[in-house]
């Protein structure tokens, strides 16, 4: 089934072409330009940005796929978490085939996308597995038992893993976006010359907490004004502590679980310290881990694609009332 994909919950454009769990083709249109002069996502401009930019971004995914418009079979769509201004332009666009042509319409949840997207280079991987989420948004560990199918087991209380990133990219001064920036100042770095703290969460010992972390890299700056100029080992030792505190979470989970395979995915999924500890991890567990490739970690529409093509195989199709949602968890449709 020819399905296409769009996705602008945040601040990527992106159309996609899959067709039995292969990725025929995916766009996406970065707006890192437009917010790098304000540090951060300025929502009201990323929503007219994804207007300006739609329909070019899904002609190319056409293209790309050697197909015409007429060819699309389904259409699926990304219905949140995200921000709304964002996701509206998504729906929008997405609704018009489905409206003109009677088509299929899925809404998939942009976690499930990036918790699936390994099967877009995998398409044999079992179920079930453990999934690390960790992106700008959320940090979640959860048991994927099935399509549709998932118990959460821990989640972040404060800050998502690449929120932390972000925000301490601002405090050492690097640019935006800044979760890619400490990946690469701290190639130069010591991890171990200057040790920040991990979080002991007290209610659950698979939840986690990146909000203290911040806050210990602001003080340690103000008390030390010469470390900005061993910026890398700052950076290092910051990146190292967050990906300590992902790897002994999911270190508890593997033991508690008796997980025999894991998944590391979202936009944090692409650094290259914490690709290289869950590796680590699994090999000392002797578990699998499968990881997508860079350009699948970060928001793309080829994981909603994908999910979407899933969830219409099994009959679940969305009413054209379908609408954005900021907040959703992992929903199960099983
Ligand atoms: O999944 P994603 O593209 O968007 C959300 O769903 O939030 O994740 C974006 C997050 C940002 O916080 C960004 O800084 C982080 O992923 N990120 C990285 C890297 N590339 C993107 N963090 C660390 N190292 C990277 N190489
Ligand atoms: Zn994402």
């Amino acid at each position: 089934m020819l399905t296409l994909g769009i996705e602008t919950s945040c601040d990527e454009t992106s159309a996609a072409v899959v067709s039995d769990r292969k990725l025929l083709s995916n766009i996406i249109a970065s707006q890192d330009e437009i917010h790098k002069k304000f540090g951060g996502v300025v929502p009201e401009l990323a929503g007219r940005r994804h207007l300006e930019v739609i329909s070019g971004v899904v002609e190319s995914a056409l293209s790309q796929a050697g197909i015409k418009m007429d060819q699309v079979e389904a259409v699926a769509v990304t219905k949140g978490p995200g921000l709304v201004v964002c996701l509206l332009v998504g729906l929008g666009f997405a609704k018009a085939l489905p409206w003109s042509r009677q088509l299929p319409l899925s809404g998939v949840n942009h976690l499930e996308g990036h918790l699936l997207s390994v099967f877009l280079e995998n398409p044999q991987m079992q179920f079930p597995f453990l999934g690390l989420i960790a992106s700008g948004g959320h940090t979640i560990l959860c048991l994927a038992e099935d399509w549709g199918r998932y118990k959460m087991l821990g989640q972040t209380l404060d800050d998502a893993a690449g929120e932390a990133l972000d925000k301490a990219a601002k405090v050492l001064g690097l640019p935006y976006p800044g979760g890619k920036e400490i990946d690469r100042v701290s190639k130069q770095g010591n991890p171990k010359a200057i040790r920040f703290p991990i979080a002991f969460t007290k209610h659950s010992e698979l939840d986690l907490s990146f909000s203290g972390l911040k806050t210990a890299l602001v003080r340690y700056v103000k008390e030390h004004p010469e470390s900005k100029d061993h910026l890398p080992d700052l950076a290092a030792g910051f990146q190292e502590a967050v990906v300590k505190a992902l790897v002994q979470k999911t270190d508890f989970a593997i033991d508690k679980f008796k997980i025999k395979s894991m998944v590391l995915s979202g936009g944090v999924a692409a650094n290259q310290r914490l690709r290289s500890a869950c590796e680590e991890l699994a090999r000392k567990k002797g578990i699998s881990v499968s990881i997508p490739s860079f350009r699948l970690c970060t928001d793309n529409a080829g994981m909603i694609a994908l999910v979407g093509e899933e969830k219409l195989k099994r009959g679940l199709k969305d009413a054209l009332t379908l609408d954005a949602r900021a907040v959703l968890p992992l929903e199960n449709w099983k």
